[in-house]
């Protein structure tokens, strides 16, 4: 009756417009945890105050917790526990308030609040986990300073860890230990943390600008200490980096890292102690390709970063998401591009966000970076959010430049250290610092969509000058049907068509809807560079010709616009040939000769200019998505390369082979190439091409060479695809961080049988619906590969339908991640969008759906 009940009525949502002050702020929280797999129990000690002159009850939330006493000022007390909220009325202004509950770890499948991961105890409370652990206020406005005292078996839990420093062990008798934690810094019940397991730790130290010395320790199963070492490398550079760059020292004795198997999302910066997806820690050249490596660096740093941007400042309320995802992602992008190419770590952010931002902001589940509303907060962990986020950010830096954005920061952490903050005060803060008015920019924060801008370049031979016409315009998103102008920072620059010239390279900063920048003296015909550095994250619309493209994507100064030109190129022969069914490939093929012709380029970057746009984005630039069009015009574009040029991909393959592994950042554009020229020949149907990928799988010393090669196998029909999968199997069974490699490269396989491949590894033996990556590694990368999963007869929908409904019953918040594809059926034919549509309302006709996944379906629904 209860349960009919909960699945029928609608889920409500929550509104930033209603936030209100905690009626109770809680200073002091002690915790104290008899823990075990199956039964463990909390203790919870708070000291509470009244905040402000109501007569409101204590409320504390609590989710899945067995009551088994409450007692305020160390008596038993009355008090009502109904709708996941505990009432407690409250005589006086501050009262201790102590309650007892019993949690079952092991059979926590949602992996939210304590759960058990490879026998590892660990938490997980960001967004609403610590309502799973204990009775408390769970909002981020709430902080309060930790006391945790653990007490665990001590030979199956010889390590026990929490926020903050060490006090204190001991024995407990009866083959149990305990360990005492206090984390003097006051921080919101998301960011606890405990940690108990049988673990081992790469130790090691770093030393702050202001002399202290501070504990590092990466915590792992015994077996993969020897993969630790890039983390633990990643995470001092980041440490030195942040002091350098931001003026950000760590804060307490102790920083540690965990890394566990089973985890919702890539990793949690909990004060001083971290807890990761371990396929964000692990890594060896046998068995983690030169992104897994990147990636690692950029989340070890990530979370890092956190801890002043997200835990020393935090966000108010949840709708402040971005305050610290947008701010910390762009302090990452910034590490990493400082560490390596920053061009190419440039590409690749933007690739990322035109991949799942981009469509994610043109759909159904469009909404601002500061969202105005929601069901279930676990949704709202986006690419807006984060990846649109940190384009804010970015636009805040190019328009204020570096040493006023650095003021601005620095005012921002001194006027918010140990506060609960907002987007608003971010910008404030940049505002004051700067003396720039930012208030035209908070639209921004608003307004959803992704603005189109129009610029049209014309030229006077006679006076000289040149006019650039800007227009912008924001398309309508689910409850936003007007819009305002947004300012939108465009680095452009003019190239004279005969000399070369570069005649103007600067900021145009476009607030109006339409705007005419005028140039002077230049006395040729000029091509437009525009949206240098991808300075805004807009979408261009230009019309330049292909002579153009050709020309900037030869010649242009600025190696991202340079990338950009040849992207345009390809995409606008991409498109042409999907309308008109046949296409001219000469300017691309022309292009591309000339980028693998030019000596100065080094090879990482080579390797990204020569690849095509995805199937998936060259469907994002069309009204109605044709997933068999286009693949086979982009596979007779690659065909055409590869033939025209295949002396070219021979000698780059030739030339990229090396002896021996190296992490050097050449020896690492080195292999990228080496793929890519590969995929190459093998689109060029070389008749060596299935047996050279073979022998660069066979003969590789390193994960990149071995998956790149794998991964062009999985595409072909040649005998030595069979060989190459079921060798990578059997070598890398028991690794399930490789195996989730070997599941992804068949889901992203182009073969024509691949939904149904899908199916059948589905049903595997080593696959399992309990672990978000494995899940991901299939699922998410078939739902990914355009042409497969939009088979007309509708069998991938299905497939992605009941993989929905079947995680939704152990683990609501992956299964809500799997929602999206489905929902871009506006994009698509009328056959197509009926079936998805099916599939949708199947879903959320569902009895005892999550509303994690109710309110992704029944939004997409539209
Ligand atoms: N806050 C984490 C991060 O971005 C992400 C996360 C959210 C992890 C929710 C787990 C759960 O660094
Ligand atoms: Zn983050």
């Amino acid at each position: 009756m209860l349960d009919a009940m909960k699945t029928t009525a609608t889920p409500a949502a929550v509104l930033r417009e209603a936030y209100r002050e905690p009626d109770w702020l809680v200073p002091e929280i002690a915790l104290e945890f008899a823990l075990g797999p199956d039964r463990t129990v909390v203790r919870a000690t708070l000291r509470v105050e009244r905040n402000g002159g109501h007569r409101e009850p204590l409320r504390l939330d609590g989710e899945d917790l067995a009551l088994v006493g409450v007692r305020v000022d160390g008596r038993p007390a009355e008090h009502r526990y109904a709708d996941g909220v505990l009432s407690i009325p409250l005589g006086g202004d501050t009262a201790e308030v102590e309650t007892v509950v019993e949690i079952s770890p092991n059979s926590n499948s949602q992996l939210m609040g304590l759960y058990e991961s490879g026998g590892i105890l660990c938490t997980q409370c960001e967004a609403e986990g610590f309502r799973r652990i204990t009775f408390f206020p769970d909002r981020p406005d709430v902080l309060s300073s930790y006391k945790v005292r653990m007490t665990a078996d001590k030979a199956r839990y010889p390590v026990l860890l929490a926020n903050g420093d060490p006090v204190a062990a001991g024995d407990a008798g009866e083959g149990r230990h305990w360990a005492e934690w206090h984390d003097p810094f006051p921080k919101p019940c998301y960011l606890f943390a405990l940690v108990a397991g049988d673990l081992v730790a790469n130790r090691d130290q770093f030393v702050t600008a202001g002399g202290k010395t501070v504990e590092l320790g990466i915590w792992v199963r015994e077996g993969d200490l020897a993969k630790t070492e890039h983390a633990m490398a990643s995470l001092k550079a980041a440490m030195a980096w942040d002091e350098r760059v931001y003026g950000r020292e760590y804060d307490l004795g102790v920083f540690n890292i965990v890394a566990v198997s089973d985890f919702n999302f890539g990793a949690m910066e909990n004060k001083g102690l971290n807890i990761f997806n371990s396929r964000y820690i692990l890594a060896d050249p046998d068995t983690a390709t030169d992104a897994d490596y990147d990636a690692i660096a950029g989340v070890v740093a990530h979370e890092y970063f956190h801890n002043w941007s997200g835990n020393r400042v935090t966000c108010r309320d949840w709708f402040q998401l971005s305050l610290k995802e947008g701010f910390t992602v762009f302090r990452d992008q910034q590490f990493s591009a400082d560490q390596g190419s920053p061009a190419v770590k440039r590409i690749e952010d933007v690739r990322v966000l035109r991949a799942a931002q981009f469509p994610e902001d043109a759909g159904p589940l469009a909404h601002p970076v500061r969202p105005e509303s929601y069901i279930e907060i676990s949704n709202f962990y986006t690419a807006t959010v984060y990846n649109k986020g940190a384009e804010l950010i970015r636009m805040i830096h190019t328009i204020l430049g570096p040493d006023k954005f650095r003021a601005g920061s620095d005012l921002y952490f001194e006027r918010h250290d140990g506060e609960a903050a907002t987007c608003e005060d971010f910008v404030a803060a940049m505002e004051d610092a700067s003396g720039c008015d930012l208030s035209q920019f908070r639209l921004w924060y608003s307004q959803a969509g992704t603005p189109r801008v129009r610029a049209d370049l014309t030229h006077h031979a006679g006076d000289g000058r040149a006019h650039l016409e800007l227009a912008q315009e924001l398309p309508s998103t689910p409850g936003q049907d007007q819009k305002k102008p947004m300012p939108i920072p465009l680095k452009v620059a003019l190239f004279g068509e005969l000399t070369g010239e570069k005649y103007a390279d600067r900021l145009v900063v476009l607030e109006e809807t339409a705007q005419e920048i005028v140039f002077e003296g230049i006395g040729e015909r000029p091509i437009l560079s525009i949206n240098r550095d991808f300075s805004a994250p807009v979408v261009i619309e230009s019309g330049r010709s292909a002579d153009d493209l050709a020309f900037l994507s030869a010649q242009d100064d600025n190696p991202f616009a340079r990338y950009e030109a040849m992207q345009q190129l390809m995409l606008d022969t991409l498109v042409a040939a999907v309308a008109g069914g046949k296409a001219d490939h000469a300017a691309v093929i022309e292009a591309v000769r000339r980028t693998l012709e030019d000596e100065r380029l080094d090879a990482a970057f080579v390797a990204e200019a020569v690849l095509l746009p995805t199937e998936a984005f060259i469907g994002d630039q069309m009204l109605v998505v044709d997933p068999e069009a286009i693949h086979a015009a982009r596979e007779a574009l690659r065909t055409d390369l590869g033939q025209e040029l295949e002396p070219l991909w021979r000698s780059a393959y030739a030339s990229t082979a090396a002896n021996r592994f190296e992490t050097s950042p050449s020896a690492k554009g080195a292999r990228r190439l080496r793929t890519v020229a590969l995929g190459y020949l093998m689109a060029a149907g070389a008749e060596d091409a299935a047996a050279l990928a073979l022998a660069q799988f066979e003969g590789a010393d390193n994960m990149t060479d071995r998956q790149g090669a794998l991964g062009m196998l999985s595409n072909s029909d040649a005998a030595e695809r069979d060989r190459a999968l079921d060798a990578f199997y059997a070598r890398y069974r028991s690794n399930a961080l490789v195996l989730d490699k070997w599941f992804s490269v068949q889901a992203l396989s182009t073969r024509d049988d691949t939904a149904e491949a899908v199916e059948r590894l589905a049903k595997h033996p080593d696959f399992t619906l309990a672990n978000p990556n494995r899940m991901r590694a299939l699922v998410g990368a078939f739902a990914a590969n355009q042409r497969a999963f939009h088979q007309t007869d509708g069998r991938g929908y299905r497939f992605l339908a009941e993989m929905i409904l079947a995680v939704d019953k152990l683990n609501p918040q992956t299964a809500a991640r799997l929602v999206p594809p489905l929902g871009r059926w506006r994009r698509f034919d009328e056959a197509r969008a009926a079936l998805m549509q099916a599939e949708l309302r199947r879903v959320v006709e569902t009895k005892g759906l999550s509303k994690d996944v109710f309110e992704q379906a029944s939004k997409s629904l539209g």
